[in-house]
């Protein structure tokens, strides 16, 4: 029997493409082609701005991405075997030890991991890496990101929702210091679920269609909270609140998803915690470089908050105006990190990047938005839906942390029992189906996970929070 087989059979199963119907197997058979046609689309319009930009040097630049993209995407669709990284880059070398390691796993197969018999994770991943790999193998135009504009197109398609956040913020500034207890805990409930919601609009379960936010998202809160599948908002509010009585200066780290729409939320959640004092510094995540379509690199950040602060729209632009004086006054700090852009789930954060996750404990609370990073949080594993969410992130635990995630792949744990099983009798194929219209629109998870081995954990009887020791 091979080990690729032995994994398969094995418990908590990491979820490998070749699972026929599965949604892993959905993706790389069907989306992942269409992203990379979109992305090779993307190249063909722009030849003459490359023309223009950089001459013939440009030209030839663009026809040598696009050659390589379409090598790329007939190499996925004929199940080649997943061949090393050329180009030198910072994490050039980690992915190759990483694909090393795939291979040992299938050392009594003919020893080649393959797009359709490998890891899930792993293979999503690289094809985003071998996009980045094909744009720096064609200078001129390496800083080209193929993804750009979906993710602006996707912030102007959600113009409207935009103006009625920042509105909705912008007054609540005005009365926000004489909120009791209760009315602050029911703001902060809002904005957390409108961040919740952001998640909606990524890009890459679209396949690169448009997904923005047009609706006026407030008013939809009560309507959309029969959808959130695990709800530890009280359990968050305890949290943030006792640390905002205990200490000076409280630390909440986002990591970030997608640009655009959900950007948008998160800024505002951020905002929010700044001016109920709820905390004292932000610290956001982004991705280095270009990664699944819509999620948030520098630029985008910067371009976001300069777009935002330009509006014609009075309340939008003064968002814009303190977010970016937040930025300069370290309110708001931006951070990026070659980690979260490898393949590695996050139990292996504390020995590939150490620095990063020394970052981390930093934070009084960490939240962590969108499907992927929930994915790599507990593993991209077959859990049973009721698996505690800390038992599930494999004693991965800088600090406290919270999942806000839409439900977009078929990884589900915290369930309380028959949970899952009410759910997939009322919908049969609510995680198998790939059914992207039920997975994006119906099911959520907002989980709040505080974990530890390493660090002693007691619960406090008081309000059932966790903590460290
Ligand atoms: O394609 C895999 C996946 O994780 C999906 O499950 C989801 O469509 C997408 O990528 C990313 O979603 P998010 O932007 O919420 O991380
Ligand atoms: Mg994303």
């Amino acid at each position: 029997m091979t080990n690729l087989m032995l994994i398969l059979l094995s418990d908590n199963i990491v979820y490998v493409v070749l699972f026929s119907r599965s949604f892993a197997y959905l993706t790389i058979k069907d989306r992942t082609p269409q992203i990379l046609t979109k992305v090779i689309d993307t190249l063909h319009r722009h030849k003459n701005e490359f023309f223009e930009k950089h001459g013939e040097e440009g030209t030839e630049a663009g026809k040598k991405a696009i050659s390589l993209l379409s090598k790329l995407r007939n190499e996925l669709q004929t199940d080649k075997p997943i061949v090393p990284l050329v180009e030198k880059f910072v994490d050039t070398d980690i992915w190759n030890q990483y694909l090393e390691y795939q291979q040992s796993l299938m050392k009594e197969s003919d020893g080649k991991p393959r797009w359709f018999h490998s890891p899930w994770l792993f293979v999503e991943c690289y094809m985003y890496r071998r996009i980045h790999e094909a744009l720096t193998q064609s200078p001129p135009i390496d800083d080209f990101d193929v993804f750009k504009e979906l993710k602006e197109q996707n912030f102007f398609e959600s113009q409207e929702s935009i103006i009625s956040l920042c509105t909705y913020l912008q007054e609540l500034m005005r009365t926000i210091e004489e909120l009791d207890e209760d009315q602050l805990k029911n703001e902060f409930f809002k904005f957390l679920q409108i961040s919740l919601w952001g998640n909606k609009c990524d890009l890459s379960l679209s396949g690169g269609e448009t997904s923005s936010q047009k609706n006026d998202l407030i008013s939809s809160l009560e309507d959309l909270k029969p959808f959130i599948l695990v709800n530890d908002m009280e359990r968050l509010w305890s949290l943030l609140s006792k640390k905002t009585r205990e200490k000076a200066s409280v630390r909440v780290d986002i990591v970030l998803d997608n640009s655009g729409f959900e950007l948008t939320t998160d800024l505002v959640l951020a905002d929010f915690l700044l001016s109920s004092k709820l905390a004292t510094e932000i610290h956001f995540y982004g991705k280095r470089i270009p990664w699944f379509v819509s999620d948030t690199t520098i630029h985008d950040f910067n371009w976001l908050i300069e777009q935002v602060k330009h509006s014609n729209h009075k309340w939008v632009a003064k968002c814009g105006v303190d977010w970016e004086n937040c930025v300069k006054m370290s309110r708001l700090v931006y951070h990026d990190h070659i980690f979260w852009t490898l393949p590695h789930e996050y139990c292996a954060m504390s020995q590939v990047a150490p620095d990063l996750y020394a970052e981390l404990q930093k934070a009084d609370l960490i939240l962590f938005k969108g499907d992927l990073n929930y994915r790599k949080l507990t593993g991209d594993r077959k859990w049973a839906f009721t698996i505690p969410f800390h038992q599930a992130l494999s004693d991965f635990h800088p600090a406290p942390l919270c999942s806000i995630r839409t439900l977009k792949a078929e990884i589900q744990v915290g369930l309380q029992p028959g949970q899952g099983e009410e759910l997939a009798a009322s919908e049969p194929s609510w995680l198998t189906s790939g059914n992207l219209f039920y997975l994006q629109t119906f099911v959520l998870h907002l989980t709040c996970g505080m974990d530890g081995r390493k660090h002693k954990i007691e619960e406090d009887e008081a309000d059932g929070i966790w903590r460290n020791g």
